[in-house]
């Protein structure tokens, strides 16, 4: 089993929440506001990153309690039990911190033990929005493929803001803080690009073996904003040095990349789908993730609404994809009626009022 043993303490609503007894599926049952999506955001910061509402550490903490928040839960890898837990120091210095079997760590280490997945209805704008929510969704799913992935995303953007920072102050004549900006960059964007080149090829891979029916199929390209080699993007920064100062911001490179997503048998680009077919679209290049991030390494899959909106048709197509997987998955629901036909064999809990009880 991936996740058990799972605690919270004054994370949101939940002052002390425990959580024990996990399955293959797992349900979160109450009414809205009782703090069924608050436990899948805790489960999401056993991973790399800000959790799935990117909320600050503050927002987080419970606000009745001036002391930071704790998450911790135990892992089995390779038969051998692990303990992930991650926590902030109370005000005002938030800073999250890791623990892995008792010692501190990076979160960044957390995706070594443990690729996770998310579907949220916040995602449901996914297609329409900015194409940096779309650089930002794709950095994530590629943390399956390498842990690292987000460390480079991190640097990048760290010394893209540096070069901007440059071209701005039109200081530097004799070009060495470029050269050394421009290098840094080069380095990290080259992997960035190709993290985010092999995750779409090897999703993309998952999504063609996949049965079409009742999900439509998605057909996603990388469309990248430069040039993807190392040498080439590097010689492209220090060419455009010209250009990009007169637009004061470095104009190519992988924060230009764009994640393009297709409804493949209708040759539609997804934006323009129906809000239906959007949300199909997504679960499937869901499930397609999941798929690829069980290989190898304890997974976990957090869908929060997601069954209750689908007919009974796809919901069976959707447990019995689940289950083919092989990933834990934790599923939130303001009934316990459309989860009927794998309540038998999941661990289901009811929410309500920031506490947790097995049924
Ligand atoms: N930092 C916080 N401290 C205390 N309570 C909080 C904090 N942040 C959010 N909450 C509260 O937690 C409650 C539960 O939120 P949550 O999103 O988990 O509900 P939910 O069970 O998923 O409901 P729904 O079915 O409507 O989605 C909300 O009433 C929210 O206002
Ligand atoms: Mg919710």
């Amino acid at each position: 089993m991936a996740l058990d043993r799972i605690s919270l303490a004054r994370f949101r609503n939940h002052a002390d929440t425990a959580l024990e007894g996990a399955a293959g599926f797992n349900l979160l049952v109450g009414a809205n506001g009782a703090g069924k999506t608050n436990i899948l955001e805790a489960l999401s910061l056993l991973a790399p990153g800000r959790g799935l509402r990117r909320a600050t550490l503050a927002e987080m903490a419970q606000v009745e309690s001036a002391g930071g928040f704790a998450v911790g839960a135990s892992l089995e890898y390779e038969g051998e039990p692990v303990r992930l837990g991650t926590w902030t120091d109370p005000e005002p210095n938030l800073r999250r911190k890791v623990r892995v079997n008792g010692a501190e760590t990076s979160a960044a280490a957390l995706g070594e033990w443990l690729a996770m997945g998310w579907l949220t209805p916040a995602m449901d704008g996914l297609f329409m929005g900015p194409a940096q929510e779309r650089r930002r969704y794709l950095d994530r799913l590629a943390l399956a493929r390498d842990p690292m992935h987000g460390t480079h995303a991190a640097a990048y953007e760290k010394a893209l803001r540096e070069r901007n920072r440059l071209l701005a102050d039109r200081r530097d004549p004799d070009g060495r803080w470029f050269d050394a900006i421009e290098a840094q960059m080069a380095d990290h964007g080259a992997r960035l690009a190709h993290g985010r080149q092999a995750t779409v090829d090897a999703l993309m891979a998952r999504i063609v073996a996949q049965d079409e029916a009742p999900f439509p199929r998605p057909a996603l390209t990388y469309a990248p904003g430069g040039p993807v080699g190392r040498d080439q993007f590097a010689q492209a920064l220090h060419d455009g040095r010209a250009r990009d100062r007169a637009a004061q911001r470095t104009l190519a490179g992988p924060h230009r990349d764009e994640l393009e997503v297709y409804y493949a048998a209708r040759r539609m680009p997804a934006a323009q789908c129906s809000t239906g077919e959007q949300k199909a679209l997504l679960l499937a290049m869901t499930l397609a993730h999941a798929a690829m991030a069980a290989a190898g390494r304890p997974s976990v899959l957090l869908l929060d609404e997601v069954a209750a909106h689908l007919d009974p048709d796809r919901r069976a197509a959707l447990f019995d994809r689940l289950r083919a997987i092989g990933t834990q998955v934790w599923m939130t629901g303001t009934e316990i009626a459309p989860f009927s036909a794998i309540e038998g064999t999941a661990a289901v809990w009811e929410v309500a009022a920031g506490a947790a009880r097995r049924l």
